[in-house]
């Protein structure tokens, strides 16, 4: 810089400093509202599970609270078989580009869900009987799928509910068809299409129970035995007030991490509705779909059952904590309680409390609950 500029400058600073009137501090910033992601920040990643309203950005006040409150995302159905690739050779890439395209707008960590599952699967894929082109068929899938978001998707629920209750393989086409190896060839092949980069997971419900725990350890073992990578396993988490004990969802936990594996809660909810299976005697094909006994809160929950969901929900976050050195992540199966497919199921037209945030994105009690934990 030329001398005569410095000068310039020294004398500009000199004839600002008269002339212009000291502006007052700004008013300090009002320290941020703490947040899920904030308060767990340094244990595990906090998310929900989201509907194309919420990601696509239609439903504004959801879009909002997810962006605010979380740090990762699941998609609830958009990136399923039957969804994502209901024809073959078809894709419908408008709705998993959009919720892809959400996360990174939102610097969060993105999981795909799910790859292979016997459930909202594509019709085509359950007329194959022949082996090979059935692995052709999943090879075909998963590269397109797995590949299109490779490097920006972060982790993959590979395999959804492929066992049964006792820890034996669930029956699907894919076991009729390939026969247990069906599970190595997904994670390999998965591997293979999302990349090194990418997380891979085994995810189920009733991981709580020590039958289909060890059942899980059972195969991923093997995957890993076969050259597969199985990097964690979710336990899904879609519990009631009264069950699973703390103790029974906590010896899983402990099980999965002695295991070598990262532990996550991929779909947590809480029921406050009784369920036809809980009732001695009931015949569950019985329809109950109507019945005020069934559905008790149409009109809202009472304050003793709002306070025993946000006891549960801070002895469930409580177990969290205590283990983050293997829990990863938290997702909640849902942004409110609205959107909740605990509302229809299983009898369809309920009214479910199962989640922290109301109906109108209102925080309840169970998350100021779970908020006061890290306080
Ligand atoms: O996409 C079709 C739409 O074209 C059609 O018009 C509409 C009318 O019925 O149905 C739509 O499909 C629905 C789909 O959600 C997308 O909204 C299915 O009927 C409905 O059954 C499906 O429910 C999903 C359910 O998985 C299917 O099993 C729930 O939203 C979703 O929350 C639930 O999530 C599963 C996890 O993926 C795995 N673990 C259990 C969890 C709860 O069942």
């Amino acid at each position: 810089m030329q001398l005569r500029q410095f000068f310039a400058l020294g004398a500009l600073a000199v004839g600002l400093t008269y002339c212009a009137p000291s502006t007052p501090p700004a008013p300090a910033a009002a320290p941020e509202e703490p947040t899920l992601k904030s308060a767990f920040a340094g244990h595990f990643t906090v998310g929900a599970a989201l509907g194309a309203p919420q990601f696509t950005g239609q439903d504004t006040a959801a879009a909002q609270l997810v962006a605010r409150e979380y740090n990762t995302i699941t998609p609830e159905n958009v990136l399923k078989w039957g969804e994502v690739n209901p024809e073959r050779g078809v894709y419908n890439w408008e709705a998993p580009d959009a919720y892809v395209q959400f996360g990174e707008d939102h610097n969060m960590f993105i999981v795909g869900h799910t790859l292979v599952w016997h459930s909202q699967l594509a019709e085509y894929v359950k007329e194959i009987k022949d082996p090979e082109l059935l692995r052709a068929a999943l090879k075909e899938h998963i590269d397109a799928v797995a590949g299109r978001y490779q490097g920006r998707i972060d982790g993959w629920d590979v395999v959804n509910e492929a066992l049964n209750e006792d820890g034996t393989l669930r029956k699907s086409v894919f076991s009729d068809v390939l026969g247990e190896d069906f599970l190595t060839d997904a994670f390999k092949m998965a591997e293979e299409a999302a990349g090194p980069e990418t997380e891979l997971y085994y995810n189920d419900y009733n991981m709580w129970n020590a039958d289909k725990r060890n059942g899980a350890i059972r195969i991923i073992n093997k995957i890993r035995e076969n050259g597969g990578r199985v990097d964690g396993v979710g336990m899904q988490g879609h519990y009631s007030l009264s069950g699973p004990s703390i103790d029974t969802i906590e010896q899983s936990i402990r099980a999965f991490a002695d295991a070598g594996l990262k532990v996550m809660i991929t779909e947590l909810d809480v029921t406050v509705l009784p369920n036809p299976w809980d009732l001695v005697g009931a015949e569950v094909s019985q329809n109950f779909e109507g019945s005020p006994f069934m559905n008790p809160y149409p009109e809202g929950l009472p304050d003793s059952v709002q306070t025993a969901l946000a006891v549960r929900y801070e002895d469930l976050f409580r177990l969290f904590l205590k283990h983050s050195d293997d829990i990863t992540r938290v997702t909640l199966w849902g942004v409110n309680d609205g959107h909740s497919w605990l509302n229809g199921w299983p009898i369809r037209g309920r009214t479910n409390y199962p989640l922290l945030f109301d109906r109108q994105n209102g925080k309840k009690l169970a998350y100021e609950r779970v908020m006061a934990l890290k306080k």
